[in-house]
């Protein structure tokens, strides 16, 4: 038999609060799940509001001890929370003793896919190496990278974020590396980069792909040397930074093209983690209505009936967690005072959504070409989708040469 989460947890604040709680007749307990009787109730971890945390059961308190006693039952939670998590993260790779979880910093999720992300990024957390993640637009890439972050022995020190496709090169290399007064027009005095700014820190390099040849150079020195200038300045500068690098482009298909630079790619794939899209983890997409739902309203959250709840779960989610998070805010919005939300409320392409006809039935008359194309169409999108726009995984499965399936991809624009 598995033994209960708090097992061999020294919990002194808990003791502490357990005998307070005693000298008013009440009993705190342990428990694995938010209990269905009334209780008043603290979850471990925020994040994961229904999984286990400190309970005391009890029919007959009332406001305002109840509060209170929440209140205390919170600070218990956020001490045992913390010792939970120095135990996991010595834990060599072990799970955690407290079963399958929802959630890892702020990332939902319990699909095995996701059990099996928790467990690489605690490993990542501990290493200061480059990490690469990768995955479709709003599986979580950011949310992932400040993850291993503050789960990482750097985790008081900064976080720094850029989008290296958000500048052009010359103002990318001003943000990156800094400048030096006089060193172009406009550059009225000296200003340090972001490299300085993210010291001792990580920096999370958002877009990897769209940055120029040029300062692709620049960063693999401060990967390999730990150095770099300002722009227009002579004197060399040395930085600790630790680099999260992330793009939703095919950067080994970029190297092969000439686009993006062989060195810096191994460089920057020392580990690297590709997130699942969100229909490939469709039995999460209730856990996350559930957490953005709660989100928007703490106090009483809003329902899905029962048939909204089932558009969702057929829906393909293009946008991933992002857009199932847009689409949660409206339909709160939407609802109004109404605890419940219906179907009727879903964005127009979601309620709307059904699965494409099949394109071989559809062929039963009509022009031969036609349909092969359209097949054609068919499967290397869903295979593009089910590897992330991975072209040389979906070339694999589709048994097509790469060279082949770039031009398919090209002449369908599924890019
Ligand atoms: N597993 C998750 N659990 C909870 N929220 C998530 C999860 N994944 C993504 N989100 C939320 O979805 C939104 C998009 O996430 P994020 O910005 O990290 O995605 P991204 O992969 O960087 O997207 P893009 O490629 O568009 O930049 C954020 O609000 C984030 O909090
Ligand atoms: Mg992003």
């Amino acid at each position: 038999m598995r033994s209960p989460w708090w097992t061999g947890l020294d919990l002194r604040v808990l003791h502490h609060v357990r005998g307070v709680l005693r000298r008013r007749g009440l009993e705190l307990t342990l428990v694995e799940h938010r209990p269905d009787e009334s209780a008043a109730f603290a979850p471990l971890f925020p994040d994961m509001p229904e999984a286990a945390g400190l309970a005391v059961i009890t029919p007959s308190i009332v406001e305002p001890e109840l509060g209170l006693v929440v209140a205390m039952l919170g600070e218990a939670a956020a001490d045992v929370a913390a010792v939970v998590r120095s135990r996991n993260s010595s834990e060599s790779e072990s799970a955690p003793a407290y079963g399958k979880r929802t959630a890892y910093h702020g990332i939902i999720g319990s699909a095995p896919s996701m059990q099996e992300l928790y467990g690489l990024l605690e490993r990542f957390a501990r290493s200061a190496s480059t990490v690469l993640v990768q995955g479709e637009n709003g599986t979580g890439k950011e949310l992932v990278s400040r993850a291993i972050h503050d789960a990482s022995d750097r985790r008081d020190k900064p976080f720094v974020v850029t989008n290296c496709s958000a500048f052009n090169d010359n103002l990318l290399d001003s943000e990156l590396f800094g400048h030096k007064r006089g060193a172009f027009t406009g550059a009225v005095a000296d200003k340090p980069g972001l490299f300085e700014v993210a010291d001792t820190g990580t920096f999370f390099l958002d877009e990897i792909g769209d940055m120029s040849p040029m300062l692709q150079v620049k960063v693999l020195r401060v990967l390999q040397e730990g150095t770099f200038s300002r722009v227009g300045d002579t004197e060399t500068r040395q930085v600790d930074v630790r680099i999260i690098a992330a793009t939703n482009r095919d950067l080994s298909a970029m190297v092969a093209d000439g686009r993006f630079r062989e060195d810096l790619f191994y460089r920057i794939h020392v580990l690297n983690v590709l997130l699942p899209a969100l229909r490939d983890r469709r039995e999460d997409i209730p856990l996350l209505v559930d957490y953005f739902l709660r989100r928007q309203r703490r106090a009483r959250p809003k329902q899905l009936s029962a048939e909204c709840a089932a558009q969702m779960q057929t829906y393909p989610w293009p946008g991933n967690v992002r857009e199932l998070e847009n689409e949660v805010e409206r339909l709160v919005v939407l609802a109004g005072e109404s605890p419940t939300i219906s179907a009727d409320l879903l964005s127009p392409r979601i309620r709307q959504w059904a699965p494409a006809e099949d394109a071989v039935a559809a062929a039963d008359v009509g022009s031969l070409p036609a349909a092969l194309e359209a097949l054609e169409r068919k499967m290397i999108g869903a295979a593009m989708r089910r590897h992330g726009g991975n072209k040389t995984r979906a070339a694999e499965e589709l048994k097509v040469s790469r060279r082949n399936l770039i031009r398919l991809v090209q002449k369908y624009e599924l890019e």
